[in-house]
């Protein structure tokens, strides 16, 4: 579960000093960096160390998952062992999306329609920003910053499924961290909250209607507790 946290610059720079040290490669998952809202991108670490990063990027998010179309830039000395291991994979991907994929990218549209979606996001998440300030003041969020959902921190002894349960009662679907966890702890409590398909009309509402919920993550049906 990508919870949002930029790495700072100096464990950057002692995760690759690391790498180098151990011989070892880090792998870099940048499968949301188009979407940030606060700043340009962040810079990728392959950018630092070509030759310890593999860099994994994908149109799941900013096109469409079924296309199944990413892409791996890899140290020079791993480039013919990958492709190798992806031939014997999946004996390789559609010709034909990649050139389509290609084509909207030379053609400078793909550069348009992240900047549209950007847009659009952007102003998805500001909405449910401020829905949980005025409907939920005291719930504290991380993971705004990029990506499409963001982490509400329910109250220390909170019942995530019990919240969960309770907004469904009120006809609004709601995601528990636990169900992301390896372990599948509920501890701490804590919702994921995706925003990538909600209409700004449907976030507002739908805190509106469980915000009381949120704050006091006792999951009571109906009325303010
Ligand atoms: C952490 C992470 N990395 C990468 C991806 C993209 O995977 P794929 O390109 O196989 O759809 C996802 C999709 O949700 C993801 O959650």
């Amino acid at each position: 579960m990508a919870t949002g946290v930029l790495l700072a610059p100096e464990r950057r720079h002692a995760l690759l000093a690391w790498a180098r040290r151990r011989d070892a490669y880090v792998i870099e998952d940048d499968y949301d960096a188009e979407f940030r809202y606060d700043r340009e991108p962040v810079g990728a670490l392959q950018g630092l160390a070509a030759d310890r990063v593999v860099s994994i990027g994908t149109v799941s998010k900013s096109l469409a998952p079924a296309l199944r179309i990413g892409w791996l830039l890899s140290p020079p000395a791993l480039t013919a062992p990958l492709t190798e291991a992806k031939r014997i994979a999946d004996r390789g991907t559609p010709t034909l999306d990649q050139l389509a994929l290609a084509r909207l990218i030379e053609s400078g549209r793909y550069d348009r329609h992240l900047r549209r979606m950007r847009t659009l996001y952007g102003a998805r998440c500001r909405t449910l920003r401020a829905a949980l300030a005025e409907h939920a003041p005291k719930v504290r969020l991380t993971g705004l910053a990029a990506g499409f959902h963001a982490v509400a921190h329910l109250p220390d002894g909170a019942d995530e499924s019990a919240v969960i349960a309770a907004a469904r009662a009120r006809r609004v679907g709601l995601y528990g961290m636990s169900a992301c966890r390896a372990s599948g702890d509920s501890e701490p409590p804590r919702l994921v909250l995706g925003f990538g398909d909600v209409p700004e009309r449907a976030i507002a509402e739908g805190i509106g209607a469980v915000g009381d919920l949120l704050g006091h993550g006792r999951g009571s049906k109906g009325t303010s507790i």
